[in-house]
């Protein structure tokens, strides 16, 4: 492990980052490592000439492999969709603000690989380094200061079916309601200061973290390589970690054992598992992640697709079954979780009449940017029947939830009011 003084660099914002990606990715102006020419083209070709790329159904939610999850993941806790488990939301009452880890949802492409920390290196190289690559064991990792810090990973994904079952579109991916997410407290070291160790220079723009699990092949059978996705590096060196613990633990394996990469506040694709190596470049980066998945691609988005996704959306869920039943002259404590990318929540009103009326729940948790708020609500109803419970909250930003959300052909980022199916008995 070689040392070097820390570079000074320029943080460009995240939106002049995005403006400035968007255009370089459809110029041209970019380095693509396992895009292949032909999404390539597709890309460039589209961006000049219609408004969507055309979609070719295969997203990374396809399993490709059996289902490869390590922890057992009961009925009552979780639903198993293809190589993925989504956390049950209404089982989330029984918790406290952190997500158990027997209870976290996964996410993964292909299988969870079972590693010995004991073998695990990780390797930080690249033309954005002064003195070439440099190598780091877990203990050398441990041996930077610790920082711990409270942050949920949400899939970009989560809620991609209420596009299709409230909004009456048609989306591809796994088909999540809104249990993939979790909130779990993670200690490990700033990935600021490992690249800096690491001799981090004046060119270098993006940090592009790569998992070792195994390859993804999509199911037309097209080979996209190890999971990796290209972080700019105002973001990498602002509040992203490499955890090696979470709740208390070291890392599960599903959840990346033994070190994952933590990025607060964006979509979970950001936060990569089992890192194994990091290219810091002195050029734009580019992978399949932040190219033809993971960007917003539609009607209603910029011709040939919007930038990649940095950021997840503010929504909000009910610690109840779909269709609970629920008894008539009780009064009910109805509880939930609000969060948001942008900012804390600050305000969370509740509608037990589909959205005609709404009242303010009761917030239970400061506010806080990278974290949910729980709340409740107490309800009496009064007659049996069909019921629709809603859900809106409002962030330190001023932004709300809107009624719908805009139509993307991958489904990413449903920040609508859900409205929740009950029935009083
Ligand atoms: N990292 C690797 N190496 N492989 C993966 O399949 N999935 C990503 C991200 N990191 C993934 C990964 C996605 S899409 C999400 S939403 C989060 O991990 C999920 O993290 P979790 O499984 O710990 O909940």
């Amino acid at each position: 492990m070689r040392t070097s003084s820390p570079a000074p660099v320029t943080h460009p914002s995240e939106a002049a980052y995005d403006r400035r990606r968007l255009s370089q990715w459809l110029s041209g102006r970019a380095r693509a490592e396992g895009v292949s020419r032909r999404t390539l083209l597709r890309l460039l070709g589209a961006a000049g000439v219609t408004g969507a790329v055309p979609f070719t159904g295969a997203g990374p939610a396809v399993a490709v492999t059996a289902p490869g999850i390590v922890k057992p993941l009961p009925d009552a806790w979780f639903t198993v969709r293809g190589t993925n488990a989504e956390t049950r939301f209404a089982s989330l009452a029984e918790t406290g603000y952190h997500t158990p880890n027997e209870r976290f949802f996964v996410r993964n492409h292909t299988a969870t690989p079972v590693l010995d920390a004991a073998d695990w290196t990780l390797t930080v190289w690249g033309d954005g380094l002064d003195h070439g690559s440099v190598e780091f064991t877990l203990d050398d990792l441990k041996r930077f200061p610790a920082v711990t810090r409270s942050a949920f990973v949400e899939c970009a994904g989560n809620g991609r079916s209420l596009f299709t079952t409230q909004q009456g579109q048609s989306v591809s991916g796994t088909a999540w309601t809104l249990g993939a997410i979790g909130a779990a407290r993670w200690r490990g070291v700033r990935l600021a200061d490992v690249l800096r160790r690491a001799g981090l220079g004046r060119r270098a723009v993006d940090v592009m973290p790569r998992g070792l699990d195994a390859e993804y092949v999509t199911a037309d059978g097209t080979n996209l390589g190890r999971v990796r996705r290209p972080l700019p590096l105002a973001k990498a060196l602002d509040d992203v970690l490499l955890a090696y613990e979470m709740n208390g633990e070291p890392l599960p394996p599903d959840h990346g054992h033994p070190v994952r990469v933590l990025v607060p506040s964006w979509i979970g694709i950001s936060s990569v598992k089992w890192v194994g190596d990091i290219q810091v470049s002195a050029q734009p980066l580019y992978s399949p992640w932040n190219t033809d998945f993971y960007r917003l691609f539609g009607d209603a988005h910029p011709a040939g697709g919007s930038a990649p996704l940095t950021r997840q959306t503010v929504k909000s869920a009910w610690e109840l079954d779909w269709n609970a039943g629920l008894a008539r002259d009780t009064t009910h404590r109805l509880t939930g979780r609000s969060w948001s990318g942008a900012a804390g929540v600050v305000r969370v009103e509740v509608s037990t009449d589909g959205g005609t009326h709404w009242q303010p729940a009761r917030l239970h948790d400061a506010s806080r940017r990278g974290g949910w708020v729980r709340w409740s609500a107490d309800w009496r109803p009064r007659s049996p029947g069909a019921y629709t419970l809603a859900a809106r909250a409002t962030d330190a930003t001023g932004r709300t939830q809107p009624d719908t959300t805009a139509h993307n052909t991958q489904g990413y980022l449903f920040d609508a009011v859900v409205r929740h199916p009950v029935t009083v008995t």
